[in-house]
């Protein structure tokens, strides 16, 4: 019966040890896979930030910021971030002549308005230039 007994005390103790380790090893593996998801993240991460300064260079091509627009307009139906000092211009397109009481076309030849006046008899649009503004405008005044 003694016998019995210790056998079964060593078994267990055996038991006990092989689960241990074996315990460890499963979650030692599993341990890691965390760590490699994290990396992947971080990598995401990184894509992204290079996606946004893409979309930010991509931004600096664009027909208003060569004229010096984005110093006071954004879009921000194009995401094209600006300067706070103007009306953002997402809906201009099909705003401007409400507001101002000429077709947006016009507006840009000869604005109404006190700050545009100055800003367009300083540096006038060309008029490819102004159709390049106005495709932009729209294509935002859409973008929604
Ligand atoms: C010095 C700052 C400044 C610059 C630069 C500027 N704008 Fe403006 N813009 C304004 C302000 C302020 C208004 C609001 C009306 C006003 O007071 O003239 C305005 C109004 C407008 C409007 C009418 C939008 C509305 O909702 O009233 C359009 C369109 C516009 N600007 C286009 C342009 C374009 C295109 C350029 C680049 C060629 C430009 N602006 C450059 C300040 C500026």
């Amino acid at each position: 019966m003694q016998k019995a007994i210790i056998s079964f005390v060593i078994f267990a103790l055996l038991g006990f040890g092989l689960g241990y380790l074996v315990f460890g090893v499963i979650m030692g593996d599993s341990a890691k896979q965390p760590q490699v998801a994290q990396t992947e993240t971080k990598d995401e991460a990184t894509t992204k930030e290079e996606n946004t300064a893409a979309t930010s260079s991509a931004n600096e091509d664009n027909i208003l910021n060569q004229k010096g627009c984005l110093g006071c307009h954004s879009v921000e139906a194009l995401n094209i971030k600006g300067g706070a000092v103007g009306p953002d211009l997402s809906q201009a397109f099909v705003n401007v002549e409400g507001k101002h009481g000429k077709p947006i076309q016009e507006f840009l030849k000869q604005p109404t308005s006190a700050v545009m006046s100055g800003v367009i008899s300083k540096s006038p649009l060309t008029d490819d230039e102004r159709k390049q503004v106005l495709d932009l405008l729209k294509q935002a005044s859409e973008a929604k």
